[in-house]
């Protein structure tokens, strides 16, 4: 399994109360998988998904990512694990203004060195999302959907096993909904890679056939449609 979550617990203060934004939630995720994930707004997605990416600590609980405890290891092998295995789709546009939109794709790739092939690489990836007119532009010269498929091109840069999206295609029109859709079923076949997926669309999860469907509710996470 590449990713195993359990009992995980995350709480917050809130108007002096403390309240569980994640609550107990235990799951098990298999290489290749797709999972898509429903809830309200405040419902706890975005902290799952932090908990998961090693971003956030959990109160109590683990997160194990191919085996290994995200908080039992070194800060150098949690950074690393967040460069190269996972790659993140954020809620919110994520882009450095200062760099181009090639560079920005680039951006995961420096902690590491850039390596051979990188720009190649890159300026692939930005093809396929549509955005090659725009690779020497900045982010602020784009629309909030194609800052959005910079960030898209910007997590697959590495080839992570796991791709954390939050609300990846929440600003894009459904045809772009749709190619992005179908970039991420090729990187699935090819790379067999893992994709936890934050939506309201939940008509996407039937055009992926085997995917399994998670609903939360005020913390508390529940599969109602295994793969
Ligand atoms: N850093 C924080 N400090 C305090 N409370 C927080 C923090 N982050 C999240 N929360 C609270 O935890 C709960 C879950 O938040 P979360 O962002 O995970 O929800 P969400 O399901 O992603 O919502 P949305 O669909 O609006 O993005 C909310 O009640 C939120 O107010
Ligand atoms: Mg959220």
């Amino acid at each position: 399994m590449i990713i195993e979550c359990r009992d995980l617990i995350k709480t917050y203060q809130a108007d002096g109360r403390r309240m569980n934004a994640v609550d107990e939630a235990s799951f098990v995720v298999q290489q290749g998988e797709f999972i898509f994930i429903h809830g309200h707004s405040g419902s706890g997605k975005t902290t799952l998904l932090s908990l998961i990416g090693g971003l956030t600590s959990p109160d109590t609980g683990q997160v194990l990512i191919d085996g290994r405890d995200n908080w039992q290891q070194s800060d150098n092998a949690l950074s690393d694990l967040r460069n190269r295995t996972i790659g993140f789709i954020f809620q919110f546009a994520s882009l450095i203004p200062a760099l181009t939109v090639l560079e920005n794709v680039l951006l995961p790739m420096s902690f590491g060195g850039v390596a051979a092939g990188a720009r190649e690489r890159a300026t692939q990836l930005l093809v396929e999302v549509g955005l090659k007119e725009k690779m020497h532009s900045y982010p602020g010269q784009l629309s909030g959907g194609q800052q959005r498929r910079v960030a898209i091109a910007r997590a697959f840069i590495n080839k992570p096993a796991i791709i954390l999206a939050d609300e990846p295609t929440g600003d894009l029109d459904e045809e772009t909904e749709q190619e992005i859709f179908e970039l991420f079923k090729t990187f699935n076949r090819e790379q067999r890679t893992t994709f936890l997926i934050v939506t309201h669309n939940q008509h996407l999860a039937t055009t992926i056939p085997g995917s399994r469907v998670f609903t939360m509710r005020q913390g508390l996470l529940k599969e109602i449609q295994a793969g």
